[in-house]
């Protein structure tokens, strides 16, 4: 008789998919491509970052997945259900905050708990337990009697997040969960989400437009832009797709033309370049080392140096280097018209 795999001591782990996106597309008005073939998998337990700046589909994608919209073509599946034949399946598995403000202010934080806990059928008996346990997990207890117009965002926040543990999703879903949070109001609904995570195993698709946080608070990133996914991956895999050190140069106006660019790119050693105006960010092998060469070409071609510096990659470098944009602070694209070059040497 064959012995089975556990008395060998061999653990399986099976981990099994929370959502799936496959070829997704929404038009809105008839010809506006707001997402443009997205695909992607999430596996259960895991936090997922959806990172992109203002209007790359963000939203959207979240309302597809949350059945408030249909995709025009292509699936979404959570935990195997279609997100369109099986809605009210799907339903009852997620929660959802969204972008805009969902609590009332002039009532306590409690009676909102209460409102939104008879929305979802809660029994009455069962109410008062399940909300002082969602209090607790977002640190509100002891505020819930207080009206929310009294709140800090962050509290506002927590409270909204409250309401969507009601009913112990498997699914949380959050839309920028600390858009406007200043950053320590942002660790605190951090720590308590991640708290509940592991109390509870509920799997986290949060949208965002800051690259911080999705570096700190997620298994893995999709960066989204214009509808279509550009990458994604862990934040060390994204990182480590960069390669090598990062040289920024701040230079005088002006001073980069195509033949210097062309010159530049033929140096050996450097692996990407990316100029905006008077902005340019070197992807090279070692940094210290071509530094010298570097400072004596740009002097040759009376390029003045304003300012150098030194880093590993950083999101902000892989959002470049695959979007051919920088996301500024508001999520906003970056102003500055990209001149991207890029090239490929080992
Ligand atoms: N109902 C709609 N009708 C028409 N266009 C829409 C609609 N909803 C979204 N769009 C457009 O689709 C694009 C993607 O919007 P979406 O809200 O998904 O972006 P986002 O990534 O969430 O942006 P933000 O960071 O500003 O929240 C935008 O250009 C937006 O104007
Ligand atoms: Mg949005």
């Amino acid at each position: 008789m064959g012995r089975l795999w556990a008395e060998y001591g061999i653990k399986a782990t099976f981990l099994e998919t929370a959502i799936e996106v496959k070829d997704v597309v929404k038009i809105f008005n008839g010809n506006f491509r707001a997402l443009n073939g997205i695909s992607l998998k999430v596996d259960s337990g895991r936090i997922f970052a959806l990172l992109g700046p203002n209007g790359a589909g963000k939203t959207t994608l979240m309302r597809i997945l949350t059945t408030q919209i249909n995709p025009s073509s292509g699936n979404a599946y959570v935990f195997g259900l279609d997100t369109v034949r099986e809605g009210s399946q799907v339903r009852k598995l997620i929660s959802y905050v969204p972008q805009e403000m969902s609590v009332w202010t002039d009532i306590s934080g409690y009676e909102n708990l209460l409102i939104y806990s008879k929305i979802y059928g809660i029994p009455r008996e069962e109410r008062g337990a399940i909300i002082n346990d969602v209090l607790e997990s977002m640190g509100l207890y002891d505020f819930s009697d207080k009206l929310v117009k009294t709140y800090s965002g962050g509290m506002v926040r927590r409270l909204e997040i409250a309401c969507a543990l009601l009913i112990r999703p498997k699914i949380l879903f959050l839309d920028e969960p600390t858009i406007g949070l200043d950053p320590s109001a942002r660790k605190v609904v951090w720590e308590k989400l991640k708290m509940f995570k592991k109390d509870y195993g509920t799997t986290i698709f949060f949208n965002t437009h800051y690259m911080d946080e999705a570096e700190i608070y997620s298994d893995l990133i999709a960066i989204i832009n214009k509808g279509k996914i550009v990458t994604i991956g862990t934040s060390e895999e994204l990182k480590h797709s960069v390669g090598g050190e990062i040289l920024h140069f701040i230079l005088e106006e002006n001073g980069l033309n195509e033949d210097v660019l062309r010159e530049l790119e033929k140096v050996d050693g450097i692996k990407d370049v990316m100029v905006s105006n008077s902005d340019a960010t070197l992807v090279v092998d070692d940094a210290e080392t071509i530094l010298p060469y570097i400072m004596t070409f740009f002097n040759k071609k009376n390029i003045l140096v304003k300012r150098v510096s030194i880093t590993r990659p950083t999101l902000d470098d892989v959002f470049l280097k695959y979007a051919g944009t920088r996301i500024d602070a508001s999520g906003r694209l970056s102003e500055v018209t990209q001149v991207r070059r890029m090239m490929r040497r080992g």
